[in-house]
C-alpha cells in the first residue's frame, strides 16, 4: 500500500481523484496540501498552507507517488505570471520536494497541445512544466493531456460553459481527440498512473481518456 501526495484536491479533477484515492485499497494514506481545509477522513493528512511558502523539510513529503491536478486560468489568476506560478512553478516545487524525499512516481494533469515550443502561452507553459518534470529523475512520469474537461463544476467559467455546450452538441460527429473528457476518467487515469508507477515517461492523449 502506498502513500500518495495529491496536489489540487479541491478542484474538479482533484476532488474526483481524492474520492477515488480514499476509497482505494492500494492507497494507505493521502497527503493533500490545500489552501482551504478538506473534510476530515481517517486516511487523509491535509496540511493547509500557502503554496508560496511550501515547507522544504516536513515528514509529509515522504510519499511513494504524487498526483498533480493543480491549475488555474489566466483570468482567475489575474496575469500570465500568476498563472505560471500555479501551473508551472507549484507543480515543479512539489515534484522536487517529493522526489528529494524519495517519491518514485509523478503523474500530472497537463493539457492537450502542451508544447514548450508553442506560440500559445497556455500550451507553452504546460509544455515547459512537462519538460522540467522530465528532468527531475522520477522512475515513472505520466503526463495526461486531456482536452476540454466535463463534470459538475461549482463555479463555471463563462467561455468554458459555451465551449462545453458547443462541443457537447457536436460530440457524436467530432473526432475522438476533440471530444469532452469526463473529469472522472481523468481522475482514475491520474490515480492509476501514480499507483502503477510504470517505469519511464508516458504521455496519455485526450482520446485515451474518454469513457
Ligand atoms: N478545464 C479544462 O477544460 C481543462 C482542459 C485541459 C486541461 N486542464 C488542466 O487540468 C488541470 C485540472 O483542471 P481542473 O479543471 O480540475 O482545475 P480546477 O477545478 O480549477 O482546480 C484547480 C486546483 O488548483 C488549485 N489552485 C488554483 N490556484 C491555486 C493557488 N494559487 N494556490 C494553491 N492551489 C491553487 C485549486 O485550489 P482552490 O480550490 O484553493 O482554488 C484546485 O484545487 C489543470 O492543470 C488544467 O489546466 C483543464
Amino acid at each position: 500500500m502506498s502513500r500518495l501526495l495529491l496536489a489540487g484536491a479541491t478542484g474538479l479533477v482533484g476532488q474526483a481523484t481524492l474520492r477515488r484515492a480514499l476509497a482505494s485499497a492500494r492507497v494507505r494514506q493521502v497527503v493533500a496540501p490545500t489552501r482551504k481545509p478538506l473534510a476530515p477522513h481517517p486516511k487523509l493528512l491535509n496540511p493547509v498552507l500557502d503554496f508560496e511558502a511550501l515547507p522544504p523539510d516536513v515528514e509529509w513529503w515522504r510519499v511513494d507517488a504524487v498526483a498533480c491536478a493543480l491549475g488555474t486560468t489566466i483570468r482567475d489568476a489575474g496575469s500570465q505570471d500568476a498563472f505560471r506560478r500555479v501551473d508551472h512553478d507549484y507543480p515543479l516545487a512539489i515534484a522536487r520536494h517529493a522526489h528529494a524525499h524519495g517519491a518514485q512516481a509523478f503523474a500530472l494533469v497537463s493539457a492537450m497541445g502542451a508544447d514548450a515550443g508553442s506560440r500559445i502561452f497556455y500550451s507553452r507553459t504546460k509544455g515547459e512544466v512537462e519538460n522540467a518534470l522530465g528532468a527531475i529523475g522520477f522512475t515513472s512520469l505520466t503526463l495526461l493531456r486531456p482536452g476540454l474537461l466535463g463534470g459538475e463544476r461549482v463555479q463555471h467559467r463563462g467561455g468554458e460553459r459555451w465551449a462545453l455546450r458547443v462541443l457537447g452538441a457536436l460530440d457524436p460527429v467530432l473526432p475522438k481527440r476533440y471530444r469532452i473528457v469526463p473529469a472522472e476518467r481523468v481522475a482514475q487515469a491520474l490515480l492509476d498512473a501514480a499507483m502503477d508507477a510504470v517505469p519511464g515517461q508516458h504521455v496519455i492523449p485526450s482520446e485515451h481518456l474518454l469513457g
